[in-house]
């Protein structure tokens, strides 16, 4: 088991490579560092300048006077090893590989050696070939990627060091906090499953996210993978779905993609919930990271318009998720302000000439509803009524009721639908453009109570065995 505890919380993080050329990969990672606001100590290192923004440069990491915990290495490849040796010899616990030019491209042997030699000092790997981490309990950012990642509860784990680079940019714009971000590339030594298994046990971490193209040690990572589920949901974008996927995934970190029906059946004995798509995974770690989770079966759709609630409904089914009867409470609370000719039954139709408020005070009834458990609320742009105005009244009725539910929402249409779409995500309300995407974001949550559940009955079965 590895003890990641010092790779998350260092005293101290030196940069091998630090560079004093802005555009150059070592000179982003100290700015990164420096500005995100890591508080421990860091030391540049490059044997060809005496400081870089401000601060004193050495020109290894033996030369430094006190212990370091963390090494970033950004050095060519070939000058990884003696990076490496001179790292464990000082005592270093963690080198974070980024140079590219290891297994990646057929340099095993490269890449051993330098296992090879951390080893021999204790020293564990993260890398090579990767873009750095991010963990901001600890105000660290030691990558080259965006600087202001927002503080959360996701932690995100990457194989693609470009893919996970460019998804820490799509979190800031779709407001996802992060705890982690995690690129670990070739995976020489430290492997998803540590990741788990430290995520799992992590308080500031609610969901865990992996983009995998190929795991190394199958039966850990599933092990691993139950043990999180049962604390924390743990999804997974599975690279290399299809043969040409899995063929492409091959020449890019080395990893073998293997057969997708032999991961579906891992992933399910693991609990993991398979995202097929980039943005099926970050519409369903909004769900997680914003909503507690149901605490029953009872979910009610709440929309202006009866195609949007069909379309929800038929995603639902397709999840396995089935509507029940109308809560009554809530049904009689809607009555009392919609026209004769709204339908009543789940989902329930407020009608298209519904103005916001009605949206409030259906959603006040559905909140304050002991037979309710989760809500979808749906609205379709017509010209007499205002999205933002919707928006606002679904913020207000949470705010004001005091109560916390899981809730996803559509508002289909125009320009005015995204503005309000926004506003809802500044607010930490799971909201789309389609029905589909917030029935399948409040869907997967229920998934997710299934599949652990699925788990803890594995796990107990073996237990007695
Ligand atoms: N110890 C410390 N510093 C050293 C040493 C040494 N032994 N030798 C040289 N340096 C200094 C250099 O002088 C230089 O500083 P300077 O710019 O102030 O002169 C700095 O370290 C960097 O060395 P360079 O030789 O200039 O290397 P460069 O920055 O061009 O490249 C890098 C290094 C980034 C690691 C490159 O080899 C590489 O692997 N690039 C790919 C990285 C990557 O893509 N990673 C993974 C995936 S993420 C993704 O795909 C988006």
């Amino acid at each position: 088991m590895a003890d990641l505890r010092k790779l998350f919380y260092p005293d101290s993080i030196a940069i091998v490579g630090a560079s004093r050329h802005p555009g150059k990969i070592g000179y982003m990672i100290l700015k990164n560092l420096i500005e995100y606001g890591y508080r421990g100590k860091i030391y540049p290192v490059n044997p060809n300048a005496d400081e870089i923004m401000g601060l004193k440069c050495y020109p290894r990491v033996s030369a430094i006077p006190e212990p370091v915990d963390v090494v970033v290495v950004s050095v060519p490849a070939p000058k990884v090893p003696e990076v490496i040796e001179d790292a464990g010899k000082a005592g270093a616990k963690f080198a974070v590989v980024i140079s590219s030019g290891f297994k990646e491209v057929g340099n095993v042997e490269l890449e051993n050696k330098i296992v090879e030699i951390a080893h021999k000092y204790g020293m564990r790997i993260l890398g090579p070939n990767i873009f750095g981490y991010v963990y901001t309990p600890a105000k660290i950012n030691a990558t080259f990627g965006p600087r202001d990642v927002i503080e959360g509860n996701v932690a995100f784990v990457s194989q693609s060091g470009a893919l996970g680079i460019a998804l820490m940019g799509m979190t800031i714009l779709e407001k996802i906090g992060v705890s982690a971000i995690i690129s670990i590339g070739n995976k020489s030594d430290l492997d998803d499953a540590d990741f788990l298994e430290y995520f799992a046990d992590d308080p500031q971490t609610k969901v865990v996210i992996f983009y995998i193209e190929g795991v190394k040690d199958g039966k850990r990572f599933i092990e691993m993978a139950a043990r999180t589920t049962l604390k924390k949901p743990v999804i997974a974008i599975k690279a290399g779905r299809t043969e040409a996927g899995a063929r492409a995934a091959a020449s890019h970190t080395g990893s073998l993609a293997g057969n997708i029906a032999i991961y579906n059946a891992a992933f399910k004995q693991g609990g993991v919930l398979v995202a097929r798509t980039v943005e099926e995974a970050f519409d369903w770690v909004k769900s997680f990271s914003w909503n507690p989770l149901p605490q029953g079966d009872n979910l009610v759709i709440i929309t202006n318009g009866g195609g949007a609630g069909v379309q929800a409904t038929d995603t639902l089914a397709d999840f396995g998720i089935f509507l029940k009867k109308p809560p009554s409470y809530t049904v009689e609370e809607v009555k009392k302000f919609v026209p004769p000719f709204a339908s009543l039954a789940n989902p329930i139709d407020i009608t298209g000439m519904a103005p916001t408020e009605w949206y409030y005070k259906a959603l006040v009834a559905a909140l304050r509803d002991p037979e309710v458990h989760s809500i979808v609320v749906l609205y379709c742009h017509t010209a007499v009524t205002d999205p933002m105005g919707v928006a606002q009244n679904i913020v207000a009725a949470i705010k004001d009721t005091g109560i916390r539910k899981p809730i996803t929402v559509s508002l289909i249409g125009g320009k005015e639908c995204y503005e309000a779409i926004r506003y809802l995500t500044e607010h930490q309300i799971p909201a789309y453009p389609t029905p589909e995407r917030a029935a399948a974001a409040m869907a997967i949550m229920y998934k997710y109570l299934e599949a652990r559940e699925y788990v803890s009955k594995r796990l107990e079965e073996i237990s007695k065995e």
